[in-house]
Formats: C-alpha cells, sequence, structure tokens
C-alpha cells in the first residue's frame, strides 16, 4: 500500500495546526489510532455492549466470545504458549505492579534486584516498592558511554545471582535495542525471574515469547495503535500462577465465604473486576492492523527512518544526539546546545510539529546522561520523509530563532 493511502486510515493526522499541517513524531508517547481500531470499538458500544464472562444472555455471549478471541490474537502475535499465559491489565504500568506485588512472598532481605537503568519509572519504581516491603535490593544495571547497557557490568552483576533482572527491550528516549535474547539467558543461567518491557518495541518488531525466553513480557496497547487504558501481561504459565494477585473482586474468584476465598485458574485469577472490554476488542484490531502490515518492508522503512532522523539532526548542526546508533528503533534523542528542551518543543509546535521533551519518565537514563531533559521524535508506520523534512525545517528556524 502506497504511505498517502496508509496514512489516510489515520484520520487524526488529517488536521491542521494554527495553519500548518500536523506532523506529528510522538508516536512513542502514543500512536495515532487507524479507523479500523476506532469502528471496533465503536461498533462493539453500538451493538454488543455488554459485560463478560457474566450473564446468560445473547449480548453477553456475543461480548464474551470477542474478548476472548483477541486473547487468541495476542497469544499467537507474542508466540505464546498459552492462551492462559495471556493476561489483559489497563497498560505496561499495572502489568509490571502485578508482577512486582506477586513476588511479595518470593524475596527477602537477600535478594537483588537489577534494574536497566534506561527504563522507564514504570519498570523501576515498583521494583523499589518491592524492596522496600521485602528488603530486597535495587540494583542499576549500568549504562556505557555509548548509552547502551554495559555488557560486562551486567555479567559480573548477574554473577551476583539476582532474584530479578528487568530490563528494556526498546528504551523510551533513546531508542536503543537490548540484546534481550541474550541478557535472559545471562540472568535465567544465574536462577533470575526475567521481565522485559516491550512498550516501545512491539509496534517495530515482531517479538517472539519462545526466542526471547523471558518469564514475563509486558505492553500497552496504546503505543502500537490500538486504545489507551489495555496492556498485556505475559507470563510463563507456572510463573503467573504463583503470583499474588493484586486486584482481588469480580471473575477472579472461584468460592468465596466469610471462612475464605478461593481464586479462580488463569488467566481469570489474574483479571479482576470488569475488564476494559471494549479497548480489548480495539487492541484486536489494532493486532489485525499490524498482521496486515508487510512486515519486512515495514521495518525496513521505519529503520531507513529512524537513520535519516538522525543524519538530518546531525546535518543540521548544533545538536547533540543520544546514543544514536544505526539499529536503534522508533525514536531519536537530542537537545539544541546551549538551549532548553521545553522551549524546543513549544516552539516547534508553534509550526504544527509535535515531539515530546523532558525527562521521559526516565529520570536514573537522565543522571546518567548529565542532563535535566531533551527532546525526543518518534515515528510510526504513517511517519514520511516529508514529516521528517518538515521537523527539521522548522527545528532549523527554531534554532535561527534562539541561537543565531
Ligand atoms: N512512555 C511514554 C513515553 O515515552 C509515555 O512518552
Amino acid at each position: 500500500m502506497q504511505l498517502l493511502a496508509l496514512r489516510a486510515q489515520f484520520p487524526a493526522l488529517e488536521q491542521t495546526l494554527d495553519g500548518y499541517p500536523l506532523c506529528y513524531l510522538d508516536t512513542a508517547a502514543t500512536s495515532q489510532k487507524p479507523q479500523s481500531v476506532l469502528d471496533a470499538m465503536a461498533d462493539f458500544y453500538r451493538y454488543d455492549n455488554a459485560n463478560v464472562h457474566r450473564a446468560a444472555h445473547q449480548l453477553s455471549a456475543r461480548s464474551t466470545a470477542k474478548y476472548e478471541a483477541v486473547r487468541d490474537k495476542v497469544q499467537a502475535f507474542v508466540n505464546a504458549q498459552r492462551r492462559e499465559e495471556i493476561i489483559f491489565t489497563h497498560g505496561t504500568t499495572e502489568a509490571i505492579n502485578q508482577v512486582a506485588w506477586g513476588l511479595n512472598q518470593k524475596l527477602d532481605s537477600n535478594s537483588v534486584i537489577l534494574v536497566d537503568t534506561a527504563a522507564h519509572h514504570a519498570n523501576i519504581v515498583p521494583w523499589q516498592q518491592l524492596a522496600q516491603r521485602t528488603g530486597a535490593k535495587v540494583i542499576a544495571i549500568p549504562l556505557a558511554d555509548d548509552g547502551r547497557i554495559d555488557q560486562q557490568a551486567y555479567q559480573a552483576l548477574v554473577a551476583q545471582s539476582p532474584s530479578i533482572v528487568a530490563i528494556n527491550h526498546v528504551s523510551n528516549v533513546l531508542g536503543t535495542v537490548n540484546p534481550v535474547q541474550a541478557m535472559v539467558a545471562q540472568a535465567k543461567a544465574a536462577g533470575a525471574l526475567t521481565l522485559v518491557d516491550g512498550a516501545q518495541a512491539v509496534a517495530h518488531k515482531r517479538v517472539d515469547m519462545q526466542e526471547i525466553d523471558c518469564d514475563f513480557y509486558v505492553f500497552s496497547g496504546h503505543k502500537m495503535y490500538g486504545p489507551t487504558g489495555v496492556g498485556i501481561l505475559y507470563g510463563r504459565y507456572q510463573q503467573l500462577d504463583t503470583l499474588t494477585p493484586l486486584l482481588t473482586g469480580g471473575e477472579m474468584i472461584e468460592q468465596v465465604s466469610f471462612d475464605g476465598t478461593s481464586f479462580n485458574t488463569l488467566p481469570n485469577r489474574l483479571e479482576a473486576g470488569t475488564p476494559a472490554i471494549a479497548e480489548v476488542i480495539g487492541l484486536g484490531a489494532a493486532i489485525d492492523y499490524i498482521a496486515n502490515l508487510p512486515q519486512a518492508a515495514t521495518q525496513k522503512r521505519e529503520a531507513e527512518l529512524v537513520n535519516y532522523l538522525q543524519t538530518q539532526l546531525q546535518q543540521l548542526g548544533g545538536i547533540t544526539l543520544y546514543a544514536a546508533h544505526n539499529d536503534n528503533c522508533g525514536a531519536v534523542a537530542f537537545n539544541l546546545n546551549g538551549e532548553h528542551h521545553q522551549d524546543v518543543g513549544i516552539l516547534l509546535d508553534q509550526q504544527g510539529v509535535a515531539i515530546r521533551c523532558g525527562h521521559h519518565c526516565a529520570m536514573p537514563l537522565m543522571h546518567s546522561l548529565q542532563i535535566s531533559g531533551c527532546c525526543r521524535a518518534s515515528i510510526g508506520v504513517y511517519t514520511s520523509h516529508e514529516d521528517i523534512d518538515r521537523f527539521i525545517e522548522a527545528l532549523s528556524s527554531v534554532k535561527a530563532m534562539l541561537i543565531d
């Protein structure tokens, strides 16, 4: 499909801001949504709306069938062994909190939790809270000067027999890609449980749970062309089955009496309350959308776009790029030398260019880079070379305004 036709499937892209056509380079924060996702959710509310798993009536049966069909789609999408290994959450953050809460009984004051320095706060703070509850110690896996994980330091840390290793698949700020398969294998050989945050990977890469072989892999719907409010916790059956539920009530029970409660089997055991049914259905449509893209060609084009962004920024001059490697994925982090990232973002917005500025919910990474924040341009399937040219042109005028 031609890019123009593909872009036409994303209604939000067809707008002007202050007379400028929207140039959306903030997909890492949230992607725009194709019409098929919007339609799937609207159709659900219009025709099928009923709660799942509960009633004897036809609407509920239809709603349940659609909801559970998405579990099968996600299972295939990540190549999980069993459908019960797919848990619907409200997002990556809830998924990691569930895992960290669920491991309360398994850690003690001798336990070590290794966490990626470049992790998003959602993959740091739940581990700190777990450490506070259990007396365990959180140790940051340091980055090398090139902004990637220092693999030698990682191996030395893994030799301390950590209980948990929590890493990014792709950094939300830098777009750097961790060698997750090798890192998981090393962690497992040392006896650790592994969690990989795939929030920034799944829209851009094929992910395969049998290849990565981690215990837990988490991601959100809204960064992969689906809606907000839904995410996935993938976990190995045996590991999920022994997690203490974070939330209780609803379909997660088997028997309740005032003498005590027994819990349901997976996946219901970890899905308390009425789930985000319409959002799960929207996520299913997003998976269909991604599945229908030509995979190799899309990945190649996205890699070219990231490299184009990097080289255009370099050529502009007066720019510091952070950890800009050829094989980065989805995002480019930079600062305009001597200028505050927020000023740059606001001035770009005045020309219809949307990027994200700040600490990107990754303060320890900012500390490691010795900056207070940065700008980030990020791409999606709908991004064109013209978007990048427009962004560079706007940045050039911002640079002229602020510096020259
Ligand atoms: N994690 C999201 C981002 O990087 C919110 O912008």
